[in-house]
């Protein structure tokens, strides 16, 4: 038996994590995984996320009872607050679905599994993802028979958005295609549209009557306001666009392996909207059954009591914060100290988790193997991976490579 099951390759995000894990350098830096980590390169327990956790210690009402298997009500229902708005449209109508997740990876299982059943496709099923995208995303939409393809997105002449590439493809794509864009903070670039491009993109959407998959996995580590980095997903839906959008608290609550998101589903009208969930229900209940409880519990309370609330946003701040810092003084080393060839404002330009540096695949290769710095192949970088101790050494041997 499984002679004929073929050998896959490791995971290529997650096998940097334990290459870096077993790798006994001492000045080993870790920049592939997109997970935050202090100044001490430790990974940060948010200061609100230890209070939540003291509460529910303490609640005696907690107990290890199923979920509501479209989740807990009061964790779904702020969730959808949160990336919409409190004034949205969508919510006072009613036609929002709002569905608790296995983290924003289940948010995108769930919503393609959801558009194979049930989306009116009126050819193949096919999916448009952004070049480059999240490395998952391609197999996400194939396990649900869903082809991906891809859409310019990067251009590497200028390490910036190929504006005029993506909108031609908005423009060509047969109508009621369905789009995934990164509401903010792009995995891997680092690039979003501005709020004007956004608000041409939305022009085009409408006029050929796209579907919208927006994937929401760091609201608040694009600009460190949450409002403002969910500003894309609530100008959509002003306009009335069709989407639904993923969202994760694994990165902006450093609640990782709790695995804790939500799949909102904006529908035309409240008619609509109870169908979807009914059938939502369904899927979940086939899939998971019911999903895990506690993340949901914490994120509940934060996003419930106004002073947990206040704290988060300052927690979200010390980490955009540092990341940005990190961002400033990379791109000073590169710049002004090492003069290392080339121009380096991208690093300062590019917002989010990440930074997608420019480097090639050989040149990403030896700064692994000659000084066990890792990253994707791609380029990418981790800028949470970075601090004050170790950001000298990276940018010394990033200037050797690019030196070659
Ligand atoms: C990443 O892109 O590094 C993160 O989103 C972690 C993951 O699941 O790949």
């Amino acid at each position: 038996t499984w002679d004929t099951v073929p050998l896959a390759p490791p995971d290529s995000i997650f096998q940097l994590t334990a290459a870096y894990k077993a790798d006994p350098f001492p000045q080993k830096v870790n920049l592939g995984v997109g997970a935050y980590r202090d100044d001490d390169n430790k990974p940060w327990v948010l200061p609100v996320v230890k209070k939540a956790n003291e509460f529910l210690l303490q609640d005696p009402n907690v107990d290890h009872e199923y979920l509501p298997i479209l989740g807990l009500p009061e964790y779904t229902t702020a969730a959808a607050k949160l990336i919409l708005g409190p004034e949205s449209p969508a919510l006072r109508e009613t036609r929002a679905v709002s569905v608790q997740t296995i983290s924003g990876t289940g948010a995108n299982h769930l919503g393609a599994l959801f558009l194979s059943r049930f989306y009116t496709w009126d050819g193949p099923k096919q999916v448009y993802l952004s070049n480059p995208t999240w490395i998952n995303h391609f197999q996400i939409f194939r396990n649900v028979g869903i082809e991906p393809l891809t859409y310019p997105y990067y251009d590497p002449k200028t390490i910036g958005l190929d504006y005029e590439g993506f909108l031609d493809s908005l423009r060509t794509a047969s109508p009621r295609s369905v789009f995934l864009l990164h509401a903010c903070a792009h995995n891997p670039t680092g690039v979003d549209p501005t709020k004007e491009q956004w608000e041409k993109i939305a022009d085009i959407v409408l006029e050929r009557k796209h579907y919208v998959f927006f994937d929401c996995a760091y609201q608040g580590f694009a600009s460190g306001d949450l409002d403002n980095d969910a500003w894309a997903v609530r100008y959509f839906v002003e306009r009335g666009i069709s989407l639904l959008v993923c969202q994760s608290f694994a990165k902006n609550a450093g609640l990782y392996g709790e695995r804790v998101g939500a799949l909102h589903v904006v529908a035309p009208t409240k008619q609509a909207a109870d169908r979807v969930r009914s059938q939502l229900a369904v899927l979940q209940r086939s899939e998971i059954s019911n999903p895990p409880a506690y993340g949901a519990r914490v994120i509940a309370l934060i996003l419930n009591d106004a002073s947990l609330f206040e704290q988060w946003k300052e927690d979200i701040k010390t980490m955009s914060g540092r990341i940005i810092a990190m961002r400033k003084e990379l791109h000073r080393l590169l710049s002004e100290e090492l003069k290392t060839p080339g121009n380096w404002d991208h690093i300062i330009n590019q917002i989010g988790m990440f930074s997608f540096t420019g480097v090639n695949a050989t040149q990403s290769k030896a700064l692994t193997e000659k000084a066990h710095i890792y990253l994707t192949t791609n380029g990418r970088i981790s800028m949470a991976g970075l601090n004050t101790k170790n950001i000298r050494y990276f940018a010394e041997n990033l200037d050797k490579v690019v030196r070659g």
